[in-house]
């Protein structure tokens, strides 16, 4: 008999505890950019919050709720059937794995991305990586279906918008690769989209996608471990056969589905994002840094010109912290939530003004 071996993978890192709670980044301390939550909750969220009853807490609930999934489906234009409630991106991500690749699977990441290669080592597969360490760092539809051809991949995974750069591939870009890839399986996680627009329907017509979307970013609600999938009729009763049936909570079910109706709130979220890039890009402008082009959503990704040192050690310095450069597989520069008080961004915003003019 063979002893068993106990598998051992690196270990990703999220710091965030409830220690921080009250100790907001401000404009004299630490300017905090490096995460990439909403900087705020949903009202109509937190109003449901006040009404939940005490047999939400102590029952066991059906994790598929069907009033929720019905309202994703309808935002989505696609069948209830193919929707499945999970806990958060990260969940839709294991269970993609899980369920479409097996030990030693060819699986093709992206570099820079999501820290996705973490997946793929629990689940034990093979990665080959397509990288562009290049500004803007961004492989087009063409590249990955050239890469995924070369190197026979079955299955790849990649965030979009881009969870480094924020920088989203268009809807008819996505189905370019659907079409002229049709072996290869294609899960896009969408966890950072700021509007309703996927490719989600997409599963409708092409049986090589999936698409996982979350309510911690935009709807601000990563506390709560909510997000769903998306997949294509074919592999309805895979993954509904497999999913956990507790795999979210009751408050999360109630919260998200109440801050789906949130329309201010989405509308506010938007604006602030949109007007915090345009603070970063103005104050970029004359100096040796530059955002990379086509942010959408709460990450957008300050890098320099070359021979100039990397900004975001120069900014630790001065007391901005963003995200760094290696957690998505580059070696310079830094993401920047977007989703933050303007007056944060704005300090920030003054400091990358005088670090490196041009
Ligand atoms: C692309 C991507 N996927 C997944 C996640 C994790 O999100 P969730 O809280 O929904 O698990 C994130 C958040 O950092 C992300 O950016």
């Amino acid at each position: 008999m063979t002893k068993i071996s106990p598998l051992l993978v690196d270990q990703l890192d999220l710091p965030t505890t409830f220690s921080v709670i009250g100790e907001n980044a401000t404009v004299t301390n630490v300017i905090d950019l490096a995460k990439c939550e909403h900087c705020c909750t949903s009202p109509r969220a937190l109003e449901a919050l006040k009404l939940i009853d005490p047999r939400h807490l102590f029952e066991h609930w059906d994790a598929q709720d069907r009033v929720l999934r019905t309202k994703l489906a309808e935002l989505h234009d696609v069948p209830v059937a193919q929707v499945f409630l999970v806990s958060g991106g990260m969940g839709g991500i294991r269970y993609a794995f899980e369920i479409l690749t097996r030990p030693g699977s060819r699986v093709g990441l992206l570099k820079p991305d999501f820290p996705f290669w973490w997946d793929a080592q629990r689940a034990q597969t093979q990665v080959t990586w397509l990288e562009s360490s290049a500004y803007p760092f961004a492989q087009n539809a063409e590249q990955i279906t050239r890469f995924v051809a070369r190197e026979q991949i079955p299955f790849t995974i990649f965030s979009n918008p881009h969870a480094g750069t924020g920088v989203k591939k268009s809807i008819d870009a996505v189905e370019e690769l659907l079409r002229r890839a049709p072996n290869t399986f294609f899960v896009i996680d969408e966890a950072d989209a700021m509007e309703a627009e996927s490719a989600a329907s997409l599963t409708m017509r092409h049986e090589n996608l999936l698409i996982i979307r979350s309510f911690s970013k935009f709807y601000g609600l990563a506390g709560l471990r909510i997000g769903y999938m998306v997949v294509p009729l074919s592999l309805v009763e895979h993954f509904r056969c497999f999913i956990d049936p507790l795999e979210v909570t009751s408050i999360g079910i109630i919260l998200a589905t109440a801050v789906l109706d949130d329309l201010d709130f989405h509308r506010q979220t938007q604006a602030l994002v949109r007007s915090n890039l345009s603070i970063i890009e103005q104050a970029c402008a004359g100096t040796h840094y530059r955002i990379v082009p086509g942010s959408s959503c709460f990450a957008c990704y300050l890098s320099a010109d070359e021979n100039v040192a990397d900004p975001c050690a120069a900014l630790a310095e001065r007391r901005v912290k963003l995200s760094a450069s290696s957690f998505f597989g580059l070696s310079s520069g830094g993401r920047i939530n977007l989703c933050n008080p303007p007056e944060l961004i704005r300090a920030a915003a003054e400091i990358i003004r005088t670090i490196a003019p041009r």
